[in-house]
């Protein structure tokens, strides 16, 4: 074999753990006004009041997730009476699935999954909240996910006014969207409203040289030297700012590496990253797809199989197309394509029409749908 093949077992990368969506990275630049806003809201909680509640908003892979992760270990890290919790609402989006999570989070295990009440729940979190005189501060990340169902309201409710059924209990509450498009205070009832009033910190998109030094900080601390030129760091660039998400980018070049290590190259080549840019792109699809239920799975494969036909559907008549073999009724239907679009899988319009018309279009392409639904 010629020396300089890469043998099987030799990498390119000096850390792959640096490239991975979910790694916190130590170097965190040009958020310090967003955490110090934070900071700010949180710190009542740290002398034992209730910390100020706080929308966190901006556009996806503006470091809002990673602005709370650092702060919550900070949290952490100093003090035992401030406990802060983290919530996916991607993942856990019920008032059931939150307050289990917290509990989990005092207790160390999840409640037992059935014959469990919210209450019985919400009673054991409050009593270890009395009894060790703990202030809660809950994040709540990609909110937008609770919007449908009312589930926000109900949510909220019962964090912020817990005070008034369990004496002495402190929550402070972080929403944290990446939809700019939602108006929050227009979703949350008045009885919610008057115990948020939350502070709002927006979290602007990176400028060109901002994403050009995160990505080349990534890249020093992710790869060996002289893997990722300074031409193609550029053009990793260039493909992120394209995409809108610095998530993108950094998959972009984990993918990227791999192509070239799997084609035995020591540096990554132009056709590594645009051919990674092609998936990579896709990836907010890939993962909310895997988000889905089986129903919801169904109805978008209906509306990727008709939007090859027609571009802008009408909602009440895919409706009807689908109600026999899925049996739902309308008002379930409505709230699954509202969560749709909350999720930006699809743009929800309403027309004035005879009546007022709701059009569906997709934000994807209904073959890339469809692929990534197999
Ligand atoms: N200032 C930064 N320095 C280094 N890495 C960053 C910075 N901001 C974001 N990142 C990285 O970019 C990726 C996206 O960041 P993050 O998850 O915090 O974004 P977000 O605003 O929560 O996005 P979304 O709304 O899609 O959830 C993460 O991998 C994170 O490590
Ligand atoms: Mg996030």
């Amino acid at each position: 074999m010629k020396k300089n093949l890469l043998m099987w077992d030799e990498t390119l990368f000096r850390d792959p753990e640096v490239l991975e969506i979910d790694y916190v990275p130590e170097q965190f630049e040009f958020r310090d006004a967003q955490m110090r806003e934070l900071a700010f809201q949180i710190r009542p909680g740290l002398r034992g009041g209730r910390p100020l509640n706080t929308i966190c908003k901006g556009l996806p892979g503006t470091g809002k997730t990673t602005s709370i992760r650092k702060l919550f270990a900070e949290i952490e890290e100093s003090t035992k009476k401030l406990v802060p919790v983290y919530i996916n609402c991607q993942i856990d989006n019920t008032k059931f699935a939150i307050i289990s999570q917290i509990y989990r989070k005092l207790v160390g295990h999840l409640p037992p999954s059935s014959g469990t009440s919210f209450k019985q729940v919400f009673d054991a979190v409050a009593r270890i909240l009395i009894k060790d005189e703990i202030v809660l501060l809950v994040a709540l990340d990609d909110a937008n996910y609770l919007l449908y169902e009312n589930e926000i309201n109900k949510v909220l409710y019962t964090l912020l006014r817990s005070h008034e059924s369990y004496e002495g209990t402190r929550i402070g509450v972080i929403v944290i969207v990446s939809d700019l498009d939602v108006d929050l205070t227009r979703a949350i009832d008045a009885r919610v409203a008057s115990v948020f009033r939350p502070a709002e910190i927006y979290f602007p998109p990176y400028e060109n040289a901002e994403i050009h030094e995160i990505m080349k900080a990534r890249a020093m601390q992710g790869l060996f030297q002289g893997v990722l030129s300074e031409e193609m760091l550029d053009l990793v660039v260039g493909q992120t700012l394209k995409s809108g998400d610095l998530r993108v980018g950094i998959d972009l070049l984990k993918r990227a590496t791999l192509t070239a290590e799997h084609a035995a190259r020591r540096s990554i080549g132009r056709e590594d990253i645009c051919g990674a840019y092609e998936v990579s792109k896709y990836l907010h699809l890939s993962y909310t797809i895997k988000t889905l239920k089986d129903e919801e799975r169904q109805i978008l494969n209906s509306f990727a199989r008709r939007a090859a036909q027609e571009h802008e559907m009408n909602a009440g008549e895919v409706y009807k197309s689908i109600k026999e073999s899925l049996s739902i009724g309308y008002t379930r239907f409505y709230e699954i394509i509202k969560k749709m679009d909350a999720m930006r899988l699809i743009n929800l319009e309403y027309r004035e029409g005879k009546g007022r018309t709701r059009i569906i279009t997709l934000r994807y392409d209904p073959a890339k749908i469809l692929e990534y639904l197999a």
